[in-house]
């Protein structure tokens, strides 16, 4: 293996959920950069109708995490810890105590809010069979290209995936056509992900043959 090949192995490993940002603006080549290597994702389709929408401005993204349905949210941690007694695994009950306030600080203040579109062939409630989530997987293999290069230039964030999109859609002029993927609030790193990484045992993973 090349020493390039192992910067790959690297990049892969650094890749993490980063919840807390510099405010350091992004330069312009960066951001190109990135989605350049998202957009070479592999497409069921050979389409790639995928689009991206930058979310800079301030109002605006206060009203996307307002949008009713759109987000968890976290007006004051009474209201928290109330919508969190509902969750009954306390590990995810935990760690959404930690991400909820966070990701919405993000998204509000983050350099940069990145939303991952794709285009659907039909609408969300007329899909049946597992075939047709192509072109959503598709978006995801972009989604992970994009984290990947944003880890190679040193840039962090979080995936923040709306429960609900046709009010986010609405608001930011989306078409009918399109969904959304994921927002990406992204920049450089304030510190280290404070979430350890919940190691899969491989082995119990690989089966040969039969399961
Ligand atoms: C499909 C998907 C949806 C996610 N949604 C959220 C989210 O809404 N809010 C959040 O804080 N993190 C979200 N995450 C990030 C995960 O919490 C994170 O990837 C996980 O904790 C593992 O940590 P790591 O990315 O550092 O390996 C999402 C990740 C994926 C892949």
């Amino acid at each position: 293996m090349t020493t390039t090949d192992q910067d790959f192995y690297e990049v892969v490993r650094r890749r993490r959920t980063v919840r807390s940002l510099q405010d350091r603006p992004i330069e312009q080549e960066t951001l190109h950069r990135v989605l350049e290597a998202g957009v070479r994702a592999p497409t069921h389709n050979h389409m790639r109708e995928w689009h991206f929408v930058f979310l800079k401005d301030h109002d605006k993204r206060q009203a996307v995490l307002e949008s009713e349905g759109a987000f968890s949210r976290a007006p004051d941690r009474k209201f928290l810890d109330e919508s969190l007694s509902k969750i009954t695994n306390p590990y995810h009950r935990e760690i959404y105590s930690y991400s909820v306030p966070l990701q919405e600080r993000m998204l509000l203040t983050a350099p940069e809010t990145l939303i991952v579109c794709f285009r659907m062939e039909k609408p969300l409630s007329e899909w049946e069979r597992l075939f047709e989530l192509n072109n959503f997987a598709s978006a995801w293999l972009v989604v992970e290209n994009v984290l990947l290069a944003m880890a190679a230039e040193g840039l962090y964030g979080v995936t923040m995936v709306p429960f609900r999109t046709s009010r986010v859609k609405r608001l930011l002029g989306i078409p009918d056509d399109c969904e959304i993927a994921t927002f990406i609030p992204l920049g450089y790193p304030k510190k280290e992900p404070s979430i350890r990484q919940i190691k899969m045992n491989l082995e119990e993973g690989i089966h040969i043959d039969e399961w």
